[in-house]
This record gives C-alpha cells, sequence and structure tokens, in this order.
C-alpha cells in the first residue's frame, strides 16, 4: 500500500488519476517479471552449485582411493544479464522466460581442468551415470576439433534443484578439458575480442598449429603418465600399508 502511495505522488504530478492507476499496474507487473527473472537465475545458480560439488566428490574419491585428483581445477560462472539478452537478440528472440529455457543452455557454465586427456573422459562418464543427472547433447571438440583448434569436451546436462515446494529441471554447460587445452582457449578467446588486429591471419595459423603441439604433448603426458603407473616395481607387504597409512593425511576439507 505504500508502495501504491508513492507511485500516487508521482502520478499526482502529472494530475492523472487513471494513469497513476495504471503506472502501478505496470510497476507491479514489472517488479514481478523481474522477481521471475531472479528465481530463474537462482535455480541456474543452485545448477552450478550441485553440480560443482558432484566433481568435488569425484575428485575427493579420486584421491582417497588412489591418492590422485583427475581435477586440476574448477570455474564456473553465471551468464550474466547483458549477455542474457545479447544472446537472445542475437537469436531473434524476445526476453521471454520460455525463450531462455529453451533456447540458451549455457546460463550456468561449469570449466573442468583435467591434467590428462583420459581423466576428461572418465570424469564425464561418472557424472553422466549419476542417477540424476540427464545427458541433453555431447559434443567431442577433442576427437572432432574445431578448424580454428579449439578442443574440449562439451556436454549439456540437466540436474533436478529440490526447492521446498518443487522440483525444477536445470540445464547446464559443462566444458571439461586439460591446462594445456585451456591456456589455448584462453589466448584465442582473448584474440577474438581484440579488433584491428594485424596479421590475423598468420596469427589464426600459429594458433593452430600450437592447438596440434598441444594435443600431441597431451598425448605424450598420458602416456609417460601410464607407462609410470605400469612400470613400477611390485609392491612390498609394508609400503601396501604405509600408503593406506598415508591416506589418513587427505585433507577431506
Ligand atoms: P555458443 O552459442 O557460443 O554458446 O556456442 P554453441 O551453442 O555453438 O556451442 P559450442 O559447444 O560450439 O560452444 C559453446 C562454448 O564453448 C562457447 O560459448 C565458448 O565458451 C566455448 N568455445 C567454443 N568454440 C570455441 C573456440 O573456438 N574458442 C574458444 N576460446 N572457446 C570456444
Ligand atoms: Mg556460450
Amino acid at each position: 500500500m505504500e508502495n501504491k502511495n508513492k507511485l500516487a505522488m508521482f502520478g499526482n504530478m502529472n494530475g492523472n488519476a487513471i494513469s497513476q492507476d495504471l503506472l502501478y499496474e505496470q510497476a507491479k507487473s514489472l517488479l514481478d517479471t523481474m522477481l521471475d527473472f531472479k528465481e530463474l537465475l537462482l535455480s541456474y545458480d543452485c545448477a552450478i552449485k550441485e553440480i560443482k560439488t558432484k566433481f568435488d566428490v569425484l575428485n575427493k574419491e579420486f584421491e582417497v582411493r588412489y591418492q590422485r585428483n583427475p581435477i586440476s581445477s574448477i570455474h564456473t560462472r553465471l551468464k550474466s544479464q547483458t549477455s542474457i539478452m545479447e544472446k537472445l537478440s542475437r537469436l531473434g528472440l524476445e526476453m521471454t522466460r520460455d525463450n531462455i529455457e529453451q533456447n540458451l543452455h549455457d546460463i550456468a557454465g561449469i570449466r573442468v581442468i583435467c591434467s590428462y586427456v583420459d581423466d576428461i573422459y572418465s570424469i564425464a562418464d561418472a557424472l553422466i551415470r549419476q542417477a540424476d543427472i540427464t545427458l541433453i547433447s555431447r559434443k567431442d571438440y577433442i576427437k572432432n576439433p574445431k578448424p580454428n583448434g579449439y578442443r574440449s569436451l562439451h556436454l549439456i546436462v540437466s540436474v533436478p534443484i529440490f526447492f521446498s515446494n518443487e522440483v525444477k529441471t536445470v540445464l547446464a554447460e559443462i566444458q571439461i578439458r586439460t591446462i594445456a587445452m585451456d591456456f589455448w582457449a584462453s589466448l584465442e578467446h582473448q584474440i577474438k575480442y581484440k579488433k584491428n588486429i594485424k596479421n590475423s591471419g598468420e596469427i589464426a595459423e600459429q594458433l593452430r598449429k600450437c592447438a596440434e603441439v598441444i594435443a600431441y604433448t597431451d598425448r605424450m603426458m598420458k602416456d609417460i603418465r601410464t607407462k609410470i603407473d605400469n612400470e613400477q616395481d611390485e609392491k612390498t607387504e609394508e609400503e601396501i600399508i604405509f600408503e593406506k597409512l598415508k591416506k589418513f593425511d587427505i585433507n577431506l576439507g
């Protein structure tokens, strides 16, 4: 009621009683739309948290069981409101809840950085196997790199979010790549947004070659790690006990 009075005061300045009510109704509807949008963003933010926790759990499980972390780091981002508006207008769509939910699959973004290529697939499969995760689409830009050299495994998944009065199924985009692929993608991303670069053709070619070198290095690093794993001497009884004891030192936080 107080807000209505405040708006009515505005209306009085124009001396128009009918438009005061109209203004109030419009303001109320705008507020509802904004709150609806805020709730929508909340569900995407929760999807990020759920999925990030799932990856944290997998990483910790690996650490305790096998004393190694398949995940080097995890980065998350909620698409900004400006980017949401930009993408919708690029697609020629109006800014509505339905359009957002049906056409934008990357509002919740999770990027997982692994040390080794084989870990990318193990981690992705372990996530997809989970009962509450549904795989919507999978693009393997590692097996089929983009022409510019971009490599990553992309997944669109849906995850249920349990609110107090409803369960919402929310989509999220997951990009999984190695440290080296991520290094490449961040440089390539910077260049993409720089305008008027001289020799851009030459730079693109250099980047493409760099992506090949990186892919080769990633394969070699994985092979070396596998060799080290396989070529270890048989452990003594004492070493096995000591390794088990060492697991108690792992910080679970
Ligand atoms: P967008 O509409 O841009 O989200 O792409 P898309 O729906 O065609 O999906 P795609 O899987 O190709 O790309 C999704 C996201 O992956 C992009 O938003 C980027 O974050 C990343 N990406 C894809 N291609 C490239 C690339 O060539 N270079 C870099 N640096 N990132 C890329
Ligand atoms: Mg995107």
